[in-house]
């Protein structure tokens, strides 16, 4: 969305932000540093780098269908990504071969798009798509039912979504990270599920990822302070079993829950702003 004037108005004068940080600094919080703290700018250029983030995403939503490949899939995303100007950020990042992450039924995340893998009803899959405008990083993923799917996979992916909600209420200015993920655990458990502890969300925006880590589970008021102008991503993972979890020996990336039970994920892009976080990735 656009900086308004309006919002500009309702910023504090840098100083001052300056002055808040150092107080909390001076009492043995983590703080950002200057580079986490986006400028308009940059904020625009995130967001910028959403919208493409977004239509990919909306692209797969109208197309994902019980036959289709997950390599599909990651064709559809590198070409419309490419086509609108931008790259995808999984693309050989760090050995990644494909340009999306495909993680089906007991795969946690990070599946690799493949011929081989053919959605079929019942199943439920999470596509994570991460877009570079610019230079401009932006980052989101969406669960998608395949056909009929039981209520129990169902109800996972709903709860899951409620985390990812409950946990961007949860981030105010001047508060901390673990404000997010202690939100999540407690609505992820009330629910029988659990949360896993392995992969977190992070800092984006310069980078595929920044600091902070952000974990979805944990402690109030413990963790990075919160302040206006930070961009980071919130995406739970959570299981319907046990949160444990293992990378595939075989390709050095999937991850699978332990126990063979389905898990599921959401993820947005969100900014920082004086009155709570807004998503970057709508
Ligand atoms: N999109 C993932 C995230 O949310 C990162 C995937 S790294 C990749 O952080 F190389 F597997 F794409
Ligand atoms: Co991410």
């Amino acid at each position: 969305m656009k900086i308004e004037p309006k919002e500009r108005a309702a910023s504090l004068p840098s100083t001052e932000v300056e002055r808040r940080i150092a107080w909390y600094r001076q009492r043995g919080h983590e703080v950002p540093s200057r580079r986490l703290l986006k400028s308009p700018e940059q904020i625009e250029g995130i967001r910028r780098s959403g919208v493409v983030n977004t239509g990919v995403l909306d692209l797969i939503a109208s197309e994902i269908r019980p036959g289709m490949s997950t390599a599909e899939i990651d064709r559809l995303v590198y070409d419309y990504t490419v086509s609108h100007g931008a790259v995808p950020a999984p693309l050989n990042y760090e050995g990644f071969p494909r340009s999306v992450c495909t993680s089906i039924n007991e795969v946690v995340c990070h599946g690799i798009p493949s011929e081989k893998d053919i959605l079929r009803e019942g199943d439920i899959v999470n596509v994570d798509v991460s877009t570079i405008l610019d230079g401009y990083y932006s980052d989101a993923s969406r669960m998608f039912l395949i056909g009929e799917v039981s209520d129990e996979k169902r109800r996972l992916v709903e709860v899951t979504r409620e985390c990812l909600r409950i946990g961007a209420e949860a981030a105010k200015p001047y508060g901390f990270v673990g404000d997010i993920g202690a939100a999540i655990q407690h609505h992820a458990e009330k629910n029988g599920y659990s949360v896993v502890r392995d992969l977190c969300g992070h800092g984006v925006g310069l980078a595929f990822h920044e600091e902070p880590e952000v974990a979805h589970y944990g402690h109030r008021g413990t963790g990075m302070l919160l302040v206006p102008g930070m961009v980071f991503t919130i995406e739970p993972m959570i299981n319907q079993g046990d949160w444990r979890v293992k990378i595939d020996a075989r390709d050095g990336w999937t991850v699978r829950t332990r126990d063979g039970l389905p898990s599921a994920q959401w993820e947005h892009t969100f900014v920082m702003t004086e009155q709570g976080v807004k998503v970057l990735t709508h």
